[in-house]
């Protein structure tokens, strides 16, 4: 997709703020500092419409951003962060559960997880909960820029062992330095918002 036009529609803290257009939602999840906004970024052509930041944890709403008039990117605040409060992560992880399993909108969801290392229990976790819910899902490997070449394929194949991912679930590396897999990823979401 060549997107020309995005805005802001909502950060959302409590249902009753979601849009309500009924356009498509593609989520993306994955711990604090994975890439999520880096991500959102490349694919809506952007430097920094989605704020990115080294300090874990910035995200603190579910945020979507709508696309040319026919989908939204739904940000979700990044989990495994242990500087909030546990309560104040229960309060987010309570809002996260009950959206991604009610909301008709939602066709997919991007999962997010560091190419560098082995995905984390928390990783897991989400994958196992997104399977466990049929949630269409695309694994995504950041920084991948960061990882040799040569190396590539083992990052590959230790992710999908780790996530016990079956054969059908796809996997792609991205990074947004390069950009490198950023047309994979759009065709997986164009291929879940059609029709
Ligand atoms: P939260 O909003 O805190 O959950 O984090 P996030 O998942 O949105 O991560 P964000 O996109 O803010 O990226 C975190 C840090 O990683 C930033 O310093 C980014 O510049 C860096 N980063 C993200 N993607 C890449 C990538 O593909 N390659 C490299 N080298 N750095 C990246
Ligand atoms: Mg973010």
């Amino acid at each position: 997709m060549e997107v020309h036009e995005v805005e802001i529609v909502m950060s959302a803290v409590s249902e009753t703020q979601y849009p309500t257009t009924g356009y498509p939602e593609i989520g993306l999840v994955g711990r604090s500092n994975v890439g999520k906004s880096s991500l959102t970024n490349v694919l809506i052509n952007r430097k920094s419409l989605a704020r990115t930041s080294s300090q874990p944890g910035k995200t603190r709403t579910l945020n979507f951003y709508e696309v040319e008039h026919q989908l939204y990117f739904v940000d979700v605040p990044g989990y495994g962060y242990a500087k909030v409060s546990k309560k104040e992560r229960e309060k987010f992880g309570v809002m996260i559960e009950h959206y991604m399993t009610t909301r008709e909108q939602l066709r997919g969801v991007v999962q997010l997880v560091d190419s560098r290392h082995a995905p984390s229990a928390d990783d897991v976790s989400m994958h196992e909960w997104l399977r466990y819910y049929d949630i269409p899902v695309l694994v995504v490997g950041t920084k991948v820029d960061k990882i040799k070449p040569g190396v590539r394929n083992k990052a590959e194949s230790l992710i999908r062992k780790t996530l016990n991912m079956d054969g059908e679930t796809e996997l792609v590396l991205f990074s947004a330095e390069t950009k490198m897999g950023k047309d994979k990823v759009w065709d997986w979401i164009e291929s879940h918002i059609g029709g």
